[in-house]
């Protein structure tokens, strides 16, 4: 089959034939796995890490990168028919022509959503839906800002946010990032230049989703409202901010973190359930994440490279793409 390999730490990532996995084999059990023949995987910033060696946890070269897609099962088992529309997230792999899941890691594509809107709905939504609705409870008529809202996880947060009756503030680098916010519910888009005082002229914010940290996370929270809730969900600027306490005291601000590996280790019950709700939301055609672009896996390189210039979700079509 054609997968994207990675050879060495840092890359490059070239696409190559490797040898199917075992189908099934000596590792088609419990925990590993149905077989699914990828249509469509997204590219998310956990992969650039993963490929430079610099994520939380390591994937030996060489390796086919790669963590989320959509497709269709390629052999019955663990009560998936085989021809069923399929989507979900791995470590790394998926960046292949066949992947091989854990049934708890699959979900069905619901009847009359595309194969390609559920590759990009996944891992950005449910860490949006999670920050807000599990960890920052939010409401109806809450002012939500988010940073990097052009981005994967901000722009879901965005979507997301504006659906559950939030009014919703977009903080991103360029107009046509801020252009594509407001078309995804924001009612407010700023940029990121003296941060705190237009946020504050607009009003504060109840709560902040931020998936950037950098100095704009300590001047977003310097513009948020009393007894708001502040949630770090990433550090895409590449840098830690470090937030001097007073604010939180002064401001009766709840500092949070999300991270969805730990959540799925500590509080597996309650992603169940808001995943649950986020999945009612989706089969009802209420999410429409939006796709930036689509390159065939021959151009993963490419897709790889756009880093911040993408706005929205970046696609490889895997199945007629190779
Ligand atoms: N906690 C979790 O469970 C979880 C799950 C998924 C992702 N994440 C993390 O969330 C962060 C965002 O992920 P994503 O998928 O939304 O990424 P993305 O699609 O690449 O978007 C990141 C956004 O961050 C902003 N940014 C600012 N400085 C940047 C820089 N130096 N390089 C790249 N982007 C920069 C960009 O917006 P502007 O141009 O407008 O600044 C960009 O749109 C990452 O750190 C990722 O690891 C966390």
């Amino acid at each position: 089959m054609r997968a994207a390999r990675c050879h060495t730490v840092g890359g490059p990532v070239v696409v190559e034939d490797i040898p199917e996995p075992p189908f099934p084999g000596p590792e088609f059990t419990e925990e590993n796995g149905i077989p699914v023949d990828v249509h469509y995987a997204a590219v998310n910033f956990a992969d650039v890490l993963v490929i430079d060696g610099t994520y939380q946890m390591r994937a030996e070269p060489p390796f086919t990168p790669g963590s989320e897609f959509a497709g269709v099962v390629a052999a019955s088992a663990h009560g998936f028919e085989k021809g069923e529309r399929v989507f979900g997230s791995i470590f790394v792999g998926a960046f292949a022509e066949r992947v091989t899941a854990r049934p708890a890691a699959l979900s069905r594509v619901p009847d009359g959503i595309p194969t390609q809107r559920a590759a990009a709905f996944g891992v950005s939504h449910a860490t949006a839906y999670d920050a807000l609705r599990l960890v920052a409870d939010v409401r109806p008529g809450d002012r939500v800002a988010v940073l990097g809202a052009a981005g994967g996880v901000g722009l879901a947060a965005v979507e997301l946010a504006a659906l559950l009756g939030a009014e919703v503030i977009a903080v991103a680098s360029t107009e046509e990032k801020r252009a594509v916010c407001a078309e995804q519910g924001a009612q407010v888009t700023l940029p990121y230049d003296e941060l705190k005082r237009s946020l504050r002229n607009a009003g504060g914010a109840d709560v902040v989703i931020d998936p950037v940290g950098g100095p704009y996370a300590e001047e977003a929270l310097r513009a948020m409202r009393w007894g708001g809730r502040f949630v770090s969900v990433g550090f895409a600027s590449g840098e830690i901010p470090r937030i001097p306490l007073n604010l939180p005291l002064l401001k009766g601000v709840s500092l949070h973190g999300f991270d969805l590996g730990g959540w799925a280790r500590h509080r597996r019950d309650d992603l169940v359930t808001a995943r649950t709700e986020l999945r009612g939301l989706f089969a009802a055609g209420k999410i429409r994440p939006r796709v930036h672009a689509v390159y065939p896996l021959a151009d993963v390189a490419e897709a790889l490279a756009l880093g911040r210039r993408a706005i929205g979700k970046v696609l490889l079509e895997v199945a007629h793409g190779v």
